[in-house]
C-alpha cells in the first residue's frame, strides 16, 4: 500500500495536517528529522486514521503514490532549502513538494523556478488558522502551477475550512502567489489586530472601563456586523484573570508588542509596489514603538493634555462610536489588503481573483470574518470596484460611520491616547476623496530646489520654471 500524501516536519503544524488528512481518509507517510517525533505522533494519534511512519528520507518518499504529494512544513528560510535539497534528489518528475510555512514570495519563486528546471512542482502554499486551524480546518493558499492543483487541490480541500458548504481552499494563481496572499494576509491581521487593540485602549483611557467591562462590549460587537474570530478571542482574553495576581490578564503582560516578519515584509513589499498600505504600516511600526523601552522611558515626562476622560452625553455615545471607527477603518485596511495583491498579481502575472480570496477567507483563518462575504460579493459583480471603498456596501457603510469615526480620531487626539491605525485609516479614506491633494505643491517644491519637472493639469507633457532666473516656464 502507498500513501496518498506525506507530512515531513512533525512539530505541531505539521502534525496536526497530518492528522487532519488521516482524519479525513487519506493515507499519511509522515517523517521527521529525528524519528522520536514520528513515533510520538503514531503511538498518540495513530487511532485517528492511517498513518505509514518513516524513518528515513528514502522511505518516506518510497512511500508516497505516484505523483508524489510531499508537504513539508519546517521553518521558513534556510531550513526550508535545506529540507528541498534532502528530498528533490529522491523525486521523479511531476512530483509535487509543498511548502506550508510563512516563506518569503520571492523565495517560493526562486524555489519553484529552481524545480522547475528539474521537472519537479514547487506548491507555496499558505496556511492559515494556527494550530486549531491545521487540526480542524485551516485556509489553505496554494501557488503553484495549475497542474500541480489538479492532483493536491482534492486533497486540500478536503482538510480546509469550509462556509456554506465551499471550501477555504482555492489555487490563487503561479509560483508565489500563494505565499504573496498569504504574506498580505498576515498584514490585514496585523492591522485588524491593532485597530481592536486601539478600541479597546480607547474604551479603557476615555470611559474608564475596566478590562472586564470591554470585554462585554467586544461580546456584543461579535454579534453583530464586526463578527469575528480575532473579536472573539479579543473578549476572551480582556475577561481573563491572572491566577498569580488575581489581576486583569492583560495588566500583567508587559506590552511590547512582538512579531515574526510577515506583517513587515507586507509593508517593505508594499513599498516597493507603491501601494499605500497606511494601515497596515502603522500596526507594523505600534509594534516596534511598543518595544522600544528605552524612548518610552525617556518620554514619560512629556506633557499631555489636559483632558482626561469622556462624561455626559459624549461617554454615553462612544462605545458606539468607537465600533463605526473600527468597522470604517477596518475596510480601509482590507481595501488596501486587497490593492496590494492586485498590484502583486499585476506586477508577477498572477491573474489573482480578490474575491476568491476573500471567499476563502472567510473559514478556517486568523481573519476570518462575517463581513468578507461583502468583499467577495464587490468583486463578484461583472464590474470590478477599482477600490473596496467604492463598492456600493462599503460606500454606504463608510458614509454611516464616517460621524463617529471622526469623532473617535478627535477624541483620541485630544485625550492623548494613540489612535494610529484609526487615524490612518481616515487619512487614506480623506485622501483618496479630495479632489486635489497638496501633492502639486510638493510637486513645485521637488522642482524648486531640484528641477525635478512637474506635469500640468491643462497640458500634456513636463515642464520646469525656471525659480532663479525670471520664473518663466520651459518644457522640460
Ligand atoms: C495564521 C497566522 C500565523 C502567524 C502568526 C504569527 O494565519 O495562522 O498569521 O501564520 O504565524 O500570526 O505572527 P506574528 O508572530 O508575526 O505576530
Amino acid at each position: 500500500e502507498q500513501a496518498h500524501i506525506g507530512v515531513t516536519g512533525l512539530a505541531v503544524m505539521g502534525s496536526n495536517l497530518a492528522r487532519n488528512f488521516a482524519r479525513h481518509g487519506h493515507t499519511v507517510a509522515v517523517h521527521n528529522r529525528t524519528p522520536a517525533r514520528t513515533r510520538a505522533l503514531v503511538e498518540e494519534f495513530g487511532g485517528e486514521g492511517h498513518f505509514m511512519p518513516a524513518e528515513t528520507a528514502e522511505r518516506f518518499v518510497a512511500s508516497l503514490e505516484r505523483p508524489r504529494r510531499l508537504v513539508m512544513m519546517v521553518k521558513a528560510g534556510a531550513p526550508t532549502d535545506a529540507v528541498i535539497e534532502e528530498f528533490a534528489p529522491l523525486l521523479e518528475p511531476g512530483d509535487m513538494i509543498v511548502d506550508g510555512g510563512n516563506a518569503h514570495f520571492e523565495d517560493t519563486r526562486r524555489r519553484e523556478a529552481a524545480l522547475r528546471e528539474r521537472g519537479l512542482h514547487f506548491v507555496g502554499t499558505g496556511i492559515s488558522g494556527g494550530e486549531e486551524g491545521a487540526l480542524h480546518g485551516p485556509s489553505i493558499m496554494p501557488g503553484g502551477s495549475k497542474e500541480s492543483y489538479e492532483a493536491l487541490g482534492p486533497l486540500l480541500e478536503d482538510i480546509s475550512a469550509t462556509v456554506d458548504g465551499t471550501p477555504c481552499c482555492t489555487h490563487i494563481g503561479p509560483d508565489g502567489a500563494g505565499h504573496f496572499v498569504k504574506m498580505v494576509h498576515n498584514g490585514i491581521e496585523y492591522a485588524d489586530m491593532q485597530l481592536i487593540a486601539e478600541s479597546y485602549d480607547l474604551l479603557r483611557r476615555a470611559l474608564g472601563m475596566a478590562p472586564g467591562e470591554i470585554a462585554e462590549v467586544f461580546r456584543t460587537w461579535n454579534r453583530g456586523r464586526l463578527e469575528s474570530y480575532l473579536i472573539e478571542i479579543t473578549a476572551e482574553v480582556l475577561a481573563h484573570t491572572d491566577a498569580a495576581t488575581g489581576k486583569p490578564f492583560v495588566d500583567v503582560v508587559l506590552d511590547q508588542a512582538e512579531q515574526k516578519g510577515t506583517g513587515r515584509w507586507t509593508v517593505q513589499t508594499a513599498l516597493d509596489l507603491g501601494v499605500p498600505v497606511s494601515g497596515i504600516a502603522e500596526a507594523v511600526f505600534a509594534r516596534s514603538l511598543s518595544g522600544h523601552a528605552e524612548l518610552r522611558d525617556a518620554a514619560q515626562g512629556l506633557p499631555g493634555p489636559s483632558a482626561k476622560g469622556l462624561t455626559g452625553a459624549a461617554a454615553e455615545r462612544f462605545a458606539d462610536e468607537v465600533e463605526q471607527a473600527l468597522y470604517a477603518s477596518k475596510i480601509v485596511a482590507y481595501a488596501q489588503g486587497v490593492h496590494q495583491i492586485q498590484a502583486g498579481s499585476q506586477e508577477y502575472g498572477w491573474d489573482i481573483d480578490p474575491g476568491a480570496v476573500a471567499r476563502i477567507w472567510r473559514g478556517g483563518c486568523i481573519i476570518r470574518a462575517r463581513f468578507l462575504n461583502r468583499i467577495t460579493e464587490a468583486y463578484a459583480r461583472e464590474r470590478t470596484p477599482v477600490t473596496l471603498l467604492t463598492a456600493d456596501y462599503f460606500t454606504e457603510a463608510l458614509g454611516a460611520a464616517q460621524d463617529a469615526w471622526r469623532r473617535v480620531v478627535t477624541t483620541s487626539a485630544e485625550l492623548g491616547v494613540p489612535a494610529p491605525g484609526f487615524s490612518a485609516a481616515l487619512a487614506y479614506y480623506d485622501a483618496l476623496r479630495s479632489e486635489r491633494l497638496p501633492a502639486a505643491l510638493v510637486q513645485g517644491q521637488r522642482d524648486f530646489f531640484g528641477a525635478h519637472t512637474y506635469r500640468r493639469t491643462d497640458r500634456d507633457g513636463s515642464f520646469h520654471t525656471l525659480w532663479g532666473a525670471d520664473r518663466g516656464e520651459r518644457p522640460a
